[in-house]
């Protein structure tokens, strides 16, 4: 049995959608916080059962027949997270799961500024420490790109602090790795990235949005300071603002610069390009 938390948000989702095109449904059961918003699942045989972070018992039996387990990393900045990771990997490894996957995030090392860093850096910890074989799917940045570069069709400009490198990847690629991982024979041990295969910066979209678009959109590097009170000036919590600055303080000191070709590997074509979403996303 191959257990998926996380089953009702994107990542969690997409990965049992591709699980079901490998995998009789009777082999796949989802750990979730609301039953409810999984009865699509369920319909289609998939086991559903009730389980949240805060609460062991219902993990443990949420995980129950568990070969494997995917734990989606959980997103509440004001929780414990690393403790509610914890509890979740102690459950897995009382329901004698034989591997625990988690997914963490793309340059997670000691020393890199971007908040969420840490506690995926003290989560693969306690994987490590926990007995049991564990992947950890070290996930390249996924967000919309139309929150990553800002409003530039109707500007005309990526307006945003200084970036770095990072090799932006589409979260149903990523998610489809996932499922061929779980549903495959190759063991992938301790961390390993997931990324597209190429590395761009802002003045690349700039470019490339220049190309599709046959405008030309500037890149524009807005300050540091200013950049956190227009998030601030947009009601953002203050701690979200500062939280997220983090990402642009990580991007250019080259955290998130290597690519990787496993994505590739996996998928047995090429991930989406940045072009690709780019041109998706274009207002018609
Ligand atoms: N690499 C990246 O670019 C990137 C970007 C954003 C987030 N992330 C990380 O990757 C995770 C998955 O991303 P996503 O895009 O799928 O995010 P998402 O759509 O927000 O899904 C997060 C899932 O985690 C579940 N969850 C959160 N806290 C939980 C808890 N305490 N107990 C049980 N389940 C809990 C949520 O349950 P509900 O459905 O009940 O809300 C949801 O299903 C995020 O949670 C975050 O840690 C990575």
């Amino acid at each position: 049995m191959i257990v998926v938390t996380g089953a009702t948000g994107g990542l969690g989702g997409t990965t049992v959608e591709h699980l079901l095109k490998r995998v009789p449904a009777d082999q796949i059961a989802v750990s979730v916080r609301d039953t409810a918003k999984a009865r699509h699942l369920a319909d289609r045989g998939v086991r559903v059962r009730q389980g949240s972070y805060e609460d062991p018992a219902a993990l443990r039996d949420s995980f129950a027949g568990a070969d494997q387990v995917l734990l989606v990393s959980g997103n509440d900045p004001a929780a414990d997270i690393v403790g509610l990771h914890r509890n979740a990997i102690e459950a897995a490894v009382a329901a004698g799961a034989r591997r625990i996957l988690y997914t963490s995030q793309h340059g997670a090392a000691p020393g890199n500024p971007y908040g969420p860093s840490d506690f995926h850096i003290a989560t693969e910890a306690i994987l490590a420490d926990s007995g049991v074989a564990w992947t950890a799917l070290r996930n390249a940045a996924y967000g919309p790109l139309g929150q990553v570069l800002g409003p530039w069709q109707q500007t005309g400009e990526i307006a945003q602090p200084q970036d770095g490198p990072v090799p932006y990847t589409d979260r149903a690629d990523i998610a489809e790795a996932t499922a061929i991982i779980l549903a495959g024979t190759r063991s992938y041990d301790g961390p390993v990235d997931l990324t597209a295969p190429t590395a761009v910066t802002f003045d690349d979209f700039a470019e490339i949005a220049s190309d599709l678009t046959g405008r030309t959109i500037k890149r524009t590097v807005v300050d540091d300071d200013q950049w956190v009170a227009a998030q601030l000036a947009n009601g953002w919590p203050e701690q979200l603002a500062r939280l997220m600055f983090t990402w642009y303080q990580a991007a250019r000191a080259g955290y998130f610069a290597e690519a990787s070709p496993l994505l590739t590997e996996l998928l047995g074509r090429a991930p989406r390009t940045v072009a690709d979403r780019l041109a998706a996303d274009l207002d018609t």
